[in-house]
């Protein structure tokens, strides 16, 4: 499996802390120090699918492929459109193809991760060519905008990417996990808002996006000062610095856009992929490691040779 397409869309509309301290009582200073994030972008009358359209733009864009080229389309979301049919059936309706299977995706945070592994596996298995894996999330409107403790983490956005079978065999190794024991930590009833017990998720977040690091980079074999760029999920800075310490990685070697974006859960892997691709941080041929964690709960790690 060969990544060949990477592209992400963000709404131009910026909601900074300071917008947020005329909405709930809380401060610029509070977000900024406790979670790393300083704005985020909300969507004025984008749909999901309007979103995850224009990421997927840009990719097929650098794939230099057309729509009808995609065999399979998966859609990471947990804000889906509609209760159904599936959001990426809306979107290859849109993109103006007609060939290929498409179906969402529901791991929250760890959602990307999750249709990666899938389409690494159509890949591998020959049942698909070129894969189309979008994650995109409008969080705004699962959002309680009076609710200080939620509001200020989250943003909408879309980030996607092109794998093809093409070209010879590059690295790939995975680890998925979840425990639905824990659902009642992060979770939104149908048509409700997130609710979540932060002080209890940052510390899951951490030890188990470490384990599941740990568990790739031994299956594996590769060494970690060989991994160009670890990429985790953008859920608070201070959850990617102790993810950072514990596993030994210099925050050099780890991609961070929480302050511009906050979490956009589904879609923060492939929008800070996208950016960290565009800002020359990583190329063909590196090796990147992702990891995520989120509602479900679910989490895992990906570790991949572009
Ligand atoms: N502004 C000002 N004060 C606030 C705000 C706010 N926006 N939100 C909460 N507070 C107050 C609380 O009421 C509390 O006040 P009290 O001490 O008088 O009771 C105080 O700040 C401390 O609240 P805590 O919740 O204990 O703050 P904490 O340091 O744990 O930070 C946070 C909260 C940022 C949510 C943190 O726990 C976190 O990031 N957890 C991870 C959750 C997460 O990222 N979830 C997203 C999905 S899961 C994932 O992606 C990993």
């Amino acid at each position: 499996m060969k990544l060949i397409g990477i592209g992400h869309y963000v709404p131009s509309k910026v909601l900074t802390n300071f917008d947020l301290e005329k909405i709930v009582d809380t401060s610029d200073e509070w977000i900024t120090t406790r979670t790393g994030i300083r704005e985020r972008r909300i969507s004025q009358g984008e749909s999901l699918t309007d979103m995850a359209y224009k990421a997927c733009v840009k990719a097929l864009e650098m794939a230099k492929l057309n729509p009808e080229d995609i065999d399979l389309i998966i859609l990471a979301t947990l804000t889906p459109d509609l209760s159904f049919p599936a959001s990426a059936c809306l979107l290859q309706s849109r993109l103006g193809n007609s060939k290929a299977f498409a179906f969402d995706i529901s791991a929250a945070c760890s959602g990307f991760i999750y249709s990666l592994d899938i389409a690494h596996s159509f890949i591998e298995s020959g049942k698909a060519k070129n894969v189309l894996v979008v994650g995109a999330e409008k969080l705004s409107e699962i959002v309680n905008w009076q609710d200080r403790s939620t509001c200020v983490l989250f943003g909408d956005g879309a980030g996607a990417v092109v794998l093809s079978n093409e070209g010879k065999d590059k690295l790939y190794f995975s680890k998925l996990l979840s425990d639905g024991s824990f659902w009642e930590i992060l979770y939104a009833r149908k048509c409700d808002y997130i609710n979540m017990k932060g002080r209890e998720l940052f510390k899951i977040a951490v030890r188990s996006m470490e384990e599941a690091c740990r568990q790739v980079i031994e299956m594996s074999g590769v060494k970690p000062e060989d991994i160009k760029l670890l990429i985790p999920h953008q859920a608070n800075i201070r959850i990617i610095e102790s993810l950072a310490e514990k596993l030994n990685f210099p925050m050099e070697k780890v991609y961070t856009n929480i302050h511009k974006y906050g979490n956009t859960s589904a879609a923060s892997i492939p929008i800070a992929l996208s950016e960290a691709f565009g800002e020359g941080r990583i190329k063909d041929g590196d090796i990147v490691l992702f990891t995520a964690m989120g509602g479900g709960l679910t989490w895992g790690a990906v570790l991949m040779e572009l």
